[in-house]
């Protein structure tokens, strides 16, 4: 059995930067022809010319013979210009500003610890169409971290979207049921979900021992709020479209005794949601999901080439190089259905 789509774009992707983009980038771009690049850098790519520069190295990273597209998005902090979110978006460089909570997960200092200094940039943005994509978590350390995705909504997404609903929101990589619900009540918005997140609830990562591997933010959630991710993704709806956030940590980084949090997808990512896809009886709406919805939601067009998967056991292998190190991939060792031609 064989599945032709168009080739896929991965709405959310880290490829961090110096000698890991040598395995990053090849390992995005094989299945993928675009790519949303997350800007959580340290320093964070929040200029312009930041911007720039760092395509021109992960452009310089893709091998002879692929074609990828890196859309470059800038980092919010209290300081961005708004001269930049105009030139940004009117030289076609930038595709969308991230908003981490300041404290929210990793490189995430730099980030912003209250909404109302920025609402001048965000009006900017609302202005000239500018996406804005969300880590969605408060950063309270009284507030459970299996609530910060549900409280973050009711405390700070929910009135930002009151204040400005011409603003186009991504909520990124979303874990919970209360997600999907505020998604689809507000028609600007859009939300990527990952394959890590289709596959695992925190039993997964708690039971019988801790798998630090599946330890990722926002934080894997129980079962039900699965199901209604799986729901959400193989329903065809656009307003859900595929995002891998896909976070390569080295092996030691993971395996400590203050572990980081990330996990490694993008070079298996389209077998994992395949078979997502394929368990679920909707395999019909994998192509709405993995390369239409994202590209509508950002009125770029859809690519013209293609991939195909093939119902043929791939084994995930256990690591990749990271730079000098190593990494080890999400479900490594374990056996998946589909493969990529
Ligand atoms: C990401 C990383 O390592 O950069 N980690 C993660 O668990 N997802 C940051 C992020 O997207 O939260
Ligand atoms: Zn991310």
């Amino acid at each position: 059995m064989q599945l032709k789509l168009r080739k896929p774009d991965d709405w959310h992707v880290h490829l961090r930067d110096g000698d890991a983009l040598a395995t990053t980038v090849p390992d995005c771009a094989q299945s993928f022809a675009r790519a949303i690049v997350m800007p959580n850098l340290k320093p964070p790519v929040a200029s312009l010319d930041a911007a720039r520069a760092y395509r021109d190295r992960i452009l310089a990273a893709v091998p002879e013979g692929m074609a990828f597209e890196p859309l470059m998005t800038l980092y919010l902090t209290p300081d961005l210009a708004i001269e930049a979110v105009r030139e940004g978006k009117a030289s076609g460089l930038i595709q969308g500003v991230k908003l981490y909570p300041q404290g929210a997960t990793t490189n995430s200092e730099a980030g912003v610890a209250s909404l109302e200094g920025v609402m001048p940039v965000l009006e900017a943005m609302a202005e000239v169409g500018l996406p804005l994509l969300v880590h969605g978590e408060v950063t309270d350390r009284d507030i459970d971290i299996f609530d910060r995705e549900a409280i973050f909504l009711e405390r700070t997404l929910g009135p930002l979207m009151n204040r400005l609903p011409q603003l186009r929101v991504i909520l990124e990589h979303i874990t919970t049921a209360d997600s999907v619900n505020f998604v689809k009540a507000h028609p600007s918005m859009g939300a990527t979900i990952t394959a890590h997140h289709l596959i695992y609830s925190r039993n997964d990562m708690l039971a019988g021992g801790i798998r630090p591997h599946l330890y990722c933010l926002p934080i894997l959630k129980r079962a039900s709020h699965r199901g209604a991710l799986i729901e959400a993704a193989t329903s065809g709806d656009p307003q859900f479209f595929l995002g891998t956030d896909s976070a390569p940590h080295a092996i030691g980084d993971k395996e400590s005794d203050c572990g980081c949090a990330g996990c490694y997808t993008a070079p298996h990512a389209l077998s994992l949601y395949a078979s997502v896809f394929d368990r679920a009886g909707r395999l019909d709406q994998f192509e709405a999901f993995a390369s239409l919805n994202g590209a509508r939601f950002y009125g770029l067009p859809v690519n013209t080439q293609t991939v195909t998967l093939i119902k043929q056991p791939m084994l995930i292998p256990e690591t990749r190089p990271l730079g000098s190190q190593q990494v080890r991939l999400l479900g490594a060792g374990e056996t998946l259905d589909w493969s990529l031609a």
